[in-house]
């Protein structure tokens, strides 16, 4: 056979998607399946932004916008920034891409050369050290604890620094594990970046799911640092938008031409339509956004204790974002069916055998110890998925 893309055999399939893709096919078969494996809300869009969408097939607002995204988005999005974020950006340092995967993947490839080492503080999110690889860089995983809360401060990444760093990806609120990286820990992260010299890029996809009256807090608004740093966001966890692909990222205008020459060739403007929506999300009424946000709270505050309570679980306080990244490692020697537990996914498929409840193994984040819950899911299903989470776990031997 010819052979194929070395690079890209390097490269792991997304496990989140691939479980979700389970829960979907084992539902379909009749299995009743509950599946808390997804990372995204399970609210609709709000009505406003589907009215704006359907406005704009009607008016045929259907062909190809400039690449870099719709002047008055790209304006709203800048206005956002510079309003809740106190980024110092105008619309040239704007780019709105296909989600916000895309414009992280656009901003690693607007950046990286082979061999230049990047960054990523472990949990991670699945496609963080993927992504470095496809821009020929190499993921350099920083380990946080569970006793810290997943979080790390600028003495750990110090310690990580070689002639060859060329970024760190934060990603705060984070997914997996809720972590919210404190003010002043960015604010050193930053004095570093400035210091030695390298790029952040700045994952605040979550920004707006966010607890116990803490406020998001964006690196990129530190004046010293902030031609270093590429903020990375969307609409699609905010207002429940998954499905409509828009993500965006402000950057020095330098980088956001390199990522939109990189886009131009790739899959051009995100869809008009999208935009359109995008567009009255950001500058529409905001009630549903706080409302969903107290709902995550409200369901993270109802399940923590009843999860907390299974015996071999280990879970912190998630303090942003939509999941629990509790420890199994106290599962780990149990039995059922004669099969031993030994790690992560051994915990996730017995769960999905036994209590048939998708989650994502811990593996795919980084850590083998843990798994993830995903709670953007109704106080009817979760608490029917713990209780049988709970009833299985009684069972092992
Ligand atoms: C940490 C993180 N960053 C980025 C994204 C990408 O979001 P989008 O759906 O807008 O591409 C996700 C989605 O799961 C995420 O969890």
């Amino acid at each position: 056979m010819i052979p194929f893309s070395t690079k890209v055999d390097k490269i792991e399939e997304s496990q989140t998607i691939a479980i979700t893709s389970l829960a979907r096919k084992l539902r379909a078969e009749g299995k009743n399946v509950i599946s808390l494996s997804a990372g995204e809300p399970d609210f609709p869009t709000p009505e406003n932004v589907k009215l704006a969408a359907i406005k704009a097939i009607q008016d045929n607002f259907t062909k190809y916008t400039q690449n870099e995204g719709i002047p008055e988005l790209r304006e709203a999005i800048a206005e956002k920034f510079r309003v809740e974020n106190r980024l110092n950006v105008k619309a040239a340092n704007i780019l709105v891409s296909n989600g916000g995967k895309h414009s992280l993947f656009n901003a690693l490839q607007a950046i990286c050369n082979p061999g230049d080492e990047v960054i990523v503080p472990a949990p991670y999110w699945v496609s963080f050290p993927e992504m470095v690889k496809l821009a020929d860089g190499v993921p350099i995983i920083l380990r946080t604890s569970e006793e810290k809360g997943f979080t790390f401060d600028a003495a750990d990444v110090e310690r990580l620094l070689s002639d060859k760093t060329k970024a760190i990806i934060i990603n705060t609120p984070s997914n997996p594990t809720g972590a919210v990286i404190s003010e002043q820990s960015l604010r050193d992260i930053a004095d570093l970046a400035r210091k030695k010299n390298f790029y952040i890029i700045s994952d605040e996809i979550y920004e707006k799911i966010i607890y116990d009256g803490n406020k998001h807090f964006s690196v990129g608004s530190v004046p010293e640092a902030s031609r270093l740093v590429i903020t990375a966001s969307g609409v699609s966890k905010a207002y429940s938008m998954t499905g409509w692909r828009i993500g965006f990222m402000a950057a020095d205008e330098e980088i956001i031409k390199r990522a939109a020459k990189v886009q131009s060739q790739v899959t051009s403007n995100a869809s008009s339509i999208s935009q359109a929506a995008a567009l009255e999300a950001l500058r529409g009424a905001q009630a549903d956004v706080e409302k969903m946000r107290l709902a995550f709270q409200k369901r993270r505050d109802l399940t923590i204790a009843r999860l907390a309570s299974i015996s071999g679980l280990t879970v912190g306080r998630p303090g942003g974002a939509f999941y629990f990244f509790p420890s199994v490692k106290g599962l780990f020697g149990k039995s059922y069916d004669g099969k031993s537990l030994k790690g992560s996914i051994d915990v996730a498929q017995f769960l999905l055998a036994e209590a048939q409840v998708t989650l994502v193994p811990g593996i795919a984040f980084g850590s083998d110890d843990h798994i993830r819950i995903s709670y953007a899911y109704s106080e009817r299903e979760l608490t029917e998925a713990l209780d049988r989470i709970a009833a299985a776990v009684s069972g092992l031997k």
